[in-house]
């Protein structure tokens, strides 16, 4: 069965269910500052799982792109990869344990054909140290469900996976796990959450590969979370009904929601029963392709060579949807994960003489053929991903010769690699650190890592403070007032707030700064509810607590405009005009906001202490309302 096949069945099957489709979001998520990266479904759902009403209703269903760079050093065996699609249903307030767990068992074992018998679950064990009970609830409808198809399902405690490795499965079924294992938030277990994080237990999903046995180099005994390669998760049903308090401890969240997530590409080598995932259709297909332009046989290759294959799909799979996504190669952030994807794949290439110039872009051109369908944009921006990539090639390739060379004066001293001999590679010849780490390793020598981040932060200092230097100029002028030039920046949060909450008919109408208050005017129809208020409050609150950056960028107010800006568009202003942006520059898809103004304002969030509160709410004039604002 093909992956566009699993994707089609498993969104109408939930489509069947109630459930309405929404798009995958970015890969580069716009208000989540925990990560580079969107690595799960939730990201782009936290506000609904938070409480607050989705448009689409309470029954969703989507394909998400993933990207995990956790992941990156494991690419190369038949089972890991960076970019995945995580098939999503969620239940916000809505159904819960009882019908998630008997749809996706029913979805995995008729719609997909899965032999029941080969499914293993997992559940969550409690934790008396947070005060949540075990998932019984959960045992008790999988022992139903296994009872429908005539399967004994016993349930085993197991805990920690040492426990697992060292007791085995005892002939279970359903298996409780600490939360290192069945607990899912953002941060990870529960001692990990910050305040006012969400998340809950979970109950995983394991495929049995029966062919394969056991490594004792994994333990002693197999279970479901062993790393063997005999068992593995297909899908994961989160039962997010919790709230990390500051305090420490928990509260139940405004309503009981489930987040399912289940890897697209894992369910598919589950269905053909292959434990290499490379074998499904989309992998074959790249790897058709490799084979062609490298004239190599994939099947009756070596390892070494199998796994560069295995590293060119995954990587420049992952590098052309972070392209798509509006990436670009660089030193900083996304781009540096974006050209460590491409340098690493072409390192590895090389390393196994399977290297052709313009491989990147020839293997992009069938990843995006395949996938354009279903990710429509990358079709449209398909010039744009190969012209990248060829680019990003020819730098490296042209670095790479210089850089191996001095590498190898290096690493023949025999001696660990130091900091400045690593910061060196990095910065004139376009070694990621992670590729001088790999080097040294194969000749058994360190990297001062440390070290190297120290240099890094270095660099990162003055190349922001060279950019902030060109950006600011004329902006924060001495003399003001710090406080006046607070209520200034927070004046550009009130309006993208109020926009946010409201809807986008809002716009300023006029506003009036003190060191004391701010008083802004705006479009609107009606006296704001005090549930809005608190939105607005509560949106602004949320950014000044993430401490972020403010940017400001030159330009035309055409392009201004194009890029999502506020403000007036009309000629008074003249060719240059400034916007100021927070949260990323402008068109970046991070910003919180983006304003046409002459400035000053606050290079960063965290200038402004305290709370903001909406003091008074009133009308100004027809149509148009006032707020008066403070920071307490
Ligand atoms: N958010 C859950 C996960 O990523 C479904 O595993």
């Amino acid at each position: 069965m093909k992956v566009q096949k699993i994707r089609e069945k498993y969104i109408s099957y939930f489509e069947g269910k109630g459930h309405v489709e929404i798009p995958s979001s970015s890969l580069v998520p716009k208000n989540d500052p925990t990560t580079l990266f969107t690595g799960s479904g939730m990201q782009q759902l936290m506000p609904y799982l938070l409480g607050e009403e989705h448009k689409k209703g309470v029954r969703l269903v989507d394909s998400q792109k993933c990207f995990r760079a956790e992941d990156i050093d494991e690419v190369g065996d038949n089972r890991h990869t960076t970019f995945f699609e995580m098939l999503g249903n969620w239940s916000l307030g809505d159904y819960f344990k009882k019908d998630q767990l008997s749809w996706i068992f029913d979805f995995i074992t008729k719609e997909l054909g899965i032999d029941p018998s080969r499914i293993y679950v997992t559940v969550f064990l409690g934790s008396d140290q947070d005060g949540i009970d075990r998932d019984t609830e959960s045992v008790a409808i999988w022992k139903e469900i296994y009872k429908k198809h005539d399967i004994e399902a016993k349930d085993i405690e197991i805990g920690s996976c040492e426990n697992g490795s060292r007791f085995g499965m005892k002939n279970g079924r359903i298996f409780y796990y600490d939360a290192s294992k069945n607990w899912w938030s953002r941060a990870g277990a529960p001692n990990n959450m910050p305040a006012g994080e969400p998340g809950g237990p979970d109950s995983e999903i394991f495929y049995e590969f029966t062919e394969i046995k056991h490594n004792k180099a994994y333990g002693e005994y197999c279970h479901p979370n062993c790393d063997c390669g005999r068992f593995m998760e297909i899908g994961n049903s989160v039962f997010m009904q919790y709230l990390k308090n500051e305090d420490g401890t928990f509260s139940d969240l405004p309503n009981q929601n489930v987040d399912f997530g289940g890897g697209l590409e894992r369910m598919a080598a589950a269905v053909a029963n292959d434990p290499d995932i490379f074998n499904i259709d989309i992998f074959r297909d790249i790897i058709k392709n490799i084979e062609e332009i490298t004239g190599v046989n994939y099947s009756g290759a070596d390892e070494k060579t199998k796994k560069a294959f295995r590293i060119l799909c995954d990587h420049l799979r992952a590098a052309t949807f972070i392209l798509g996504d509006g990436v670009k190669p660089s030193n900083l952030g996304q781009g540096y994960v974006l050209r460590r994807l491409i340098r690493r794949a072409i390192r590895f290439s090389k390393l196994s003489n399977i290297f052709e110039q313009g491989i990147c872009s020839k293997i992009a051109e069938s990843i995006i053929s395949d996938y354009k369908e279903h990710y429509q944009n990358l079709g449209y921006v398909r010039k744009s991903i190969i012209s990248e990539l060829d680019l990003e090639e020819a730098k490296f390739i042209k670095t790479l010769e210089s850089g191996t060379k001095e590498f190898e004066k290096i690493a023949n001293k025999k001696s660990n690699i130091t900091a400045g001999e690593a910061f060196n590679l990095f910065a004139t010849h376009g070694f990621p650190l992670e590729m001088t780490k790999e080097m040294a390793e194969e000749r058994g020598l360190n990297v001062d890592e440390k070290g190297f981040k120290k240099e890094f932060q270095k660099h990162q200092k003055v190349s922001r403070s060279d950019v902030a230097e060109k950006k600011f100029k004329g902006g924060l002028a001495d003399d003001k007032d710090p406080k006046i030039v607070q209520y200034h920046t927070l004046a550009h949060l009130l309006l993208a707030a109020l926009r946010e909450v409201l809807g986008d008919h809002v716009h300023q109408k006029g506003s009036n700064i003190t060191a004391e208050r701010v008083r802004f005017d705006f479009s609107h129809p009606e006296k704001m509810t005090d549930e809005e208020k608190q939105k607005v409050e509560a949106w602004i609150n949320e950014k000044l607590s993430q401490n972020l950056e403010v940017f400001v960028t030159e330009t035309d107010p055409k392009t201004a405009k194009e890029k999502g800006a506020e403000g007036e568009f009309s000629s008074k202003y003249g060719d240059k005009i400034t916007v100021y942006t927070v949260g990323g520059e402008l068109g970046s898809g991070q910003e919180v906001s983006a304003e046409i103004c002459g400035g000053p304002h606050t290079k960063n969030l965290s200038e402004i202490k305290g709370k903001f509160r909406i003091k008074k709410e009133e009308s100004s004039s027809a149509g148009v309302r006032r707020i008066k604002g403070i920071i307490e």
